[in-house]
């Protein structure tokens, strides 16, 4: 197969279940293959991360859909997308990421480390209760996705009361990362324009009234820099760590036990702490990340033996970096304790991912205390992986856990 068919060939169902034997074959055709004209995809451990910390690259933004998709101003997920942080570059996004980073300190995120084990637990006491009688519980609903949108509700300030219908929201959302076909534009739309006015609301709340949250902090931070930080651009970026922040650290959790189940050694390792679990995480995230893919607009360099033009989009396939032969020994080999780690799952350079510390906090709290609560733990039928190739995961994950 030349490069197009490997490529393409990942998005029908064979290669969404399993991307990684593509993955190898593209290896061995160079760091990075031309698609087709305008289209290039990056493979390669280094070569990725050189072009994400090279800023000649910059992400698709304004310019680039007045070019691809001149309609997009009638869409509110693209009108709010203008604003976010992935989509920026340049002096904007240096901004706009100074002041949000301003609040999302490590102080905060470790902060929200006893609510997180909360959490978790009381997400654990209702498998346990439901799972009992040897009944199937579904991980990837009870378990992965409540836990990190919860999080994200406590990070940002969401009363309780509002989360339930907020998580709906949040997830067709999401569906933005993926979408291909127009169709499915209105669903994430109106996602959009009811987050917007939600958080708009909370906002004016918040200012009034400020709490120990993030909304709270940004909003002291917007007001006192001066317009720096526009309200607008504030609001438009609490849409975007709602949407980065919660599928991902989902698909993670769901990942990482499917590496449990397949390998039930990997998960008795990590209960006696004969594996640190800061290690059995690192190990999830680069063995099957939970984001395979980011992308940016190219200049006139070289990257690997392919020669660039103005404008081309780039693919950086992160998933497949993870696994370049030429920087992991065995790396189809899930290794916790491999002294070569350093996925590339969060990106790299200007764009690192900003939740990076929350989501690997979020999942070594939760599988000790998973692993611990059922020491049965077990697959109870085939897992579904999500039709999804730039996010990966799973859409459910059976088990018994008594
Ligand atoms: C396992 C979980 C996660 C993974 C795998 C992940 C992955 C990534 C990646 C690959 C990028 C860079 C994209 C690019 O360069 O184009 C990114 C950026 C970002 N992530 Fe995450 N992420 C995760 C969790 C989170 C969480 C929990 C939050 C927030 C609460 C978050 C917020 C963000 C934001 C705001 C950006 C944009 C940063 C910028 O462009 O400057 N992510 N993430």
């Amino acid at each position: 197969m030349d490069a197009l068919e490997i490529f393409t060939a990942l998005t029908t169902p064979t290669g969404r279940a399993d991307p990684y034997p593509y993955y190898a074959e593209l290896h061995q055709l160079g760091e990075a293959v031309r698609l087709a004209p305008g289209s290039v995809a990056v493979v390669g451990y280094d070569a990725i991360n050189s072009v994400l910390r090279d800023p000649g690259f910059r992400p698709a933004d304004e310019a680039t859909w007045d070019q691809s998709f001149p309609g997009w101003r009638s869409h509110p997920v693209f009108v709010q997308g203008a604003d976010w942080l992935l989509n920026s570059s340049g002096p904007k996004h240096t901004r706009i990421r100074g002041l949000i980073a301003r609040a999302f300190t490590a102080r905060r995120i470790a902060g929200l480390e006893p609510a997180i084990a909360a959490m978790a637990s009381d997400l654990l006491d209702a498998m346990a209760d439901r799972g009992a009688d040897g009944s199937e519980i579904e991980f990837m609903h009870d378990f992965a996705y409540l836990l990190p949108v919860t999080v994200i509700c406590e990070l940002l300030g969401i009363p309780e009361w509002d989360r339930e219908s907020f998580r709906p929201l949040a997830r067709d959302l999401a569906g933005v990362f993926e979408f291909s076909e127009l169709k499915a534009l209105p669903a994430i739309n109106a996602a959009a324009t009811e987050l917007l006015a939600y958080f708009t609301g909370l906002a004016a709340q918040r200012r009034a009234h400020p709490r120990d949250d993030l909304i709270s902090d940004l909003l002291a931070i917007s007001d006192s820099a001066d317009g720096r930080l526009t309200d607008t651009e504030l609001l438009h970026n609490l849409t975007l760590l709602l949407v980065a922040g919660f599928e991902t650290t989902s698909n993670l959790l769901g990942n990482g036990l499917r590496v449990v189940l397949e390998q039930p050694e990997q998960g008795d390792a990590v209960r006696d702490s004969s594996v640190p679990v800061a290690a059995f995480v690192e190990e999830t995230l680069r063995y099957d990340s939970p984001v395979q893919l980011t992308s940016r607009i190219g200049y006139e360099t070289k990257v690997g033996d392919v020669v660039l033009a103005a404008g081309d989009e780039v693919m950086t396939v992160l998933g497949a970096g993870n696994r370049d032969p030429r920087r992991f020994t065995e790396p189809d080999v899930f290794n916790p304790v491999r002294a070569d780690g350093g996925p590339l799952s969060f990106g790299g350079g200007a764009h690192f991912c900003i939740g990076a510390a929350l989501a690997r906090l979020e999942a070594s709290v939760a599988f000790p205390r998973l692993l611990r609560r059922f020491p049965k733990l077990a697959p109870a039928g085939q897992p579904v992986r999500r039709e999804t190739f730039l996010l990966r995961g799973f859409d459910t994950l059976p088990v018994t856990v008594a």
